[in-house]
C-alpha cells in the first residue's frame, strides 16, 4: 500500500498529527479532516490516506453493533475499538467519544472515563457531547492535560430529549455552548446538523477550530461516519452524507461472484491449490 503525500494538511510530512498542530490550522485557514473507524483495518487505510484525524465514535452502535441509536454503546466497547484503531492509525489523531452515562453524572466520573480512554484504548484526546451543561466535565478532563474535544449541535445521545434526528436551530444557545466549551478548555468543536450560517456564526466567535457534519462550509474541518462515506450503511441517508464510492455493492457483488465460482466449482483453480 502507498504513502500518501499530506498536500495542504497541517500534519508534517512524516510527522504524527498533534493537538497543538490541529488547533493551529484554525489561524492558518487549513481545512481539517477527520473521519470516524472502528477498527484496524480501517483506521490503517485512513491513516495512510492522509486524514488528519481519525474519530472512534460512539456512532459504532449503528455502524458496527445495528442498532437504531448509540446509547446502549459502553466504556469497554469504546476503549476496545480504540486500541484496535490506535494499531492500525500511525500518524492521526485519535479521538475517542465518551459515551452515554460515562461523563454526566459528574467531573470526577468524566474525569476517570477520559483517563481509562487514553490509558487503556491509546486514544490522544476524547469527545464528550454538551455546552454549557458539560464545561465542568470538560475543565476537569483537560486540567488533567487530556485534550477534550466537544460536541454541539445534533448530540445523538439526546435523541429522546430532541424526539428524532433533528436540525437544531437555537442560535444564541448555541454560541454560548461553544464559548463554554473554549472557556473550559476544549481544543475544537464538533458542530452537528446546524444551519450553515449560524455554524459560521459559531466559527467565527471561538479561537478553537469547528469541526462540521451536516454544519456547512464555513466550519474550519469536516467530520463524517466512514460507513456512510463510503456507501456501506444504507439504513439511515442523512442529506450532509456525500458517498464517495458505493462499496456495498462492491462487496456484495464480489460475494456473489465468490458464491457463484464456489458452486460451479470454478474455485479454487490449480494456481490455488498446494502440490
Ligand atoms: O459518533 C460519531 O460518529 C460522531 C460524529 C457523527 C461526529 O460523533
Amino acid at each position: 500500500m502507498s504513502q500518501h503525500s499530506p498536500g495542504n494538511t497541517p500534519r508534517l510530512p512524516g510527522k504524527p498529527m498533534t493537538v497543538p498542530a490541529f488547533v493551529a490550522a484554525k489561524s492558518t485557514g487549513t481545512k481539517l479532516t477527520m473521519l470516524t473507524a472502528y477498527d484496524f483495518t480501517s483506521a490503517r487505510l485512513l491513516d495512510q490516506a492522509g486524514v488528519d484525524a481519525i474519530l472512534v465514535g460512539d456512532s459504532l452502535g449503528m455502524v458496527v453493533q445495528g442498532n437504531d441509536h448509540c446509547l446502549t454503546v459502553t466504556l469497554d466497547e469504546m476503549i476496545y475499538h480504540t486500541r484496535c484503531v490506535a494499531r492500525g492509525a500511525k500518524q492521526a489523531l485519535i479521538i475517542t467519544d465518551l459515551p452515554f452515562m460515562t461523563y454526566q453524572v459528574s467531573a470526577q466520573q468524566a474525569l476517570i472515563s477520559a483517563g481509562r480512554a487514553i490509558q487503556e484504548g491509546g486514544a490522544h484526546a476524547v469527545k464528550l457531547e454538551g455546552g454549557e451543561r458539560s464545561a465542568d466535565a470538560i475543565a476537569a478532563v483537560t486540567r488533567a492535560d487530556i485534550p477534550v474535544m466537544g460536541h454541539i449541535g445534533l448530540t445523538p445521545q439526546s435523541i429522546h430529549a430532541f424526539g428524532g434526528f433533528k436540525v437544531q436551530r437555537a442560535e444564541e444557545q448555541l454560541i454560548r455552548d461553544a464559548r463554554a466549551i473554549e472557556q473550559a478548555g476544549a481544543f475544537a468543536i464538533v458542530i452537528e446538523c446546524v444551519p450553515a450560517e449560524l455554524a459560521q456564526a459559531i466559527t467565527e466567535a471561538v479561537r478553537i477550530p469547528t469541526i462540521g457534519i451536516g454544519a456547512g462550509a464555513a466550519c474550519d474541518g469536516q467530520v463524517l461516519v466512514y460507513h456512510d462515506v463510503l456507501g456501506l450503511y444504507g439504513e439511515f441517508r442523512p442529506k450532509f452524507v456525500k458517498r464517495y464510492a458505493e462499496l456495498g455493492s462492491t462487496i456484495q457483488a464480489a460475494v456473489q461472484a465468490y458464491c457463484d465460482e464456489v458452486r460451479r466449482g470454478e474455485f479454487p483453480g490449480a494456481e490455488h491449490e498446494f502440490r
